[in-house]
């Protein structure tokens, strides 16, 4: 389980971005404290979908220190967490979070790598954590399209996905917010740069000719712009020069 993630990593929600304004509007629900549905962001890889769901949990957390604060992160992908996955691990660390939030939040990246077992396991334990007094919710993302009944079926149990009252496709950005996107992101960074000489270097490394956008493939060159305007003032001091003696 991931304690905490990056902080540079962390994408305000005001700060990420969406296809859809339906789908914008449906997820801001999420931010309110009185909110405690469950949540299945699905759609293809790079569309943003954890970063949307750990933006929630910074917004009514306020932290990116997540055990303290009732929050518990898991990625599914991850084989090592994903050994630890059963009802125990669930009910552990619901004693815990419930120490420090009266709803725990569960993250649960690439929610599909789990076993047909461990849906079980999360399937009771979803009922459990929502009966009585306890209240929790559950965040989740996949990269399978539920709208394929075939790829639906075969990655996921029906009881466990009736347990997502709300279920949202992600989509991938159109290329005329590629600017903006990436304006965004250098701004996050605290770097400047130019419109022209910005979409210039866009233009090399983006296929603007597609119809979508893979925001991680802006990530990747906005990462890059951000190295090179960083390289002077963290290179080291220039070493003497040699002096023959
Ligand atoms: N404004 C933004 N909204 C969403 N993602 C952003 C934004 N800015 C940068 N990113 C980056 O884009 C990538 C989105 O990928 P990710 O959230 O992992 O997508 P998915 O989970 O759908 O595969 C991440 O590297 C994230 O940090
Ligand atoms: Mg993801």
């Amino acid at each position: 389980m991931t304690k905490q993630w990056e902080c540079d990593e962390q994408v305000l929600f005001d700060e990420c971005v969406f296809a859809d304004n339906y789908v914008e509007q449906e997820v801001r629900d999420f931010l309110s404290p009185d909110t405690t549905d469950n949540l299945l962001l699905w759609g293809l890889p790079g569309t943003g979908k954890s970063t949307v769901v750990k933006a929630i949990a910074f917004e009514r957390y306020g932290t990116t220190d997540l055990q303290e604060h009732g929050v518990t992160v898991f990625n599914c992908k991850d084989k090592e967490q994903a050994k630890r996955f059963n009802s125990k691990f669930l009910r552990n660390s619901l004693d815990f979070a419930c120490l420090h939030s009266d709803c725990p939040l569960y993250i649960i990246d690439e929610l599909d790598e789990l076993s047909d077992a461990q849906q079980r396991e999360l399937t009771a334990f979803i009922d459990f954590s929502n009966s009585g007094q306890l209240r929790s919710m559950v965040l989740a993302t996949t990269n399978v399209d539920l709208h394929d009944q075939t790829a639906r079926e075969k990655a996921f149990s029906s009881a466990l996905l009736s347990r997502f009252n709300t279920k949202l496709e992600m989509r991938q950005q159109p290329p005329n917010r590629l600017l903006a996107l990436a304006q965004k992101m250098l701004h996050r960074a605290g770097v400047a740069y130019e419109d022209e000489a910005l979409l210039e270097v866009l233009n090399m490394h983006c296929d603007l000719t597609s119809k979508t956008l893979d925001i991680r493939t802006v990530q990747t060159v906005v990462n890059k712009l951000i190295r090179r305007r960083k390289v002077p003032s963290e290179n080291p001091p220039p070493k003497p020069s040699l002096r023959l003696v």
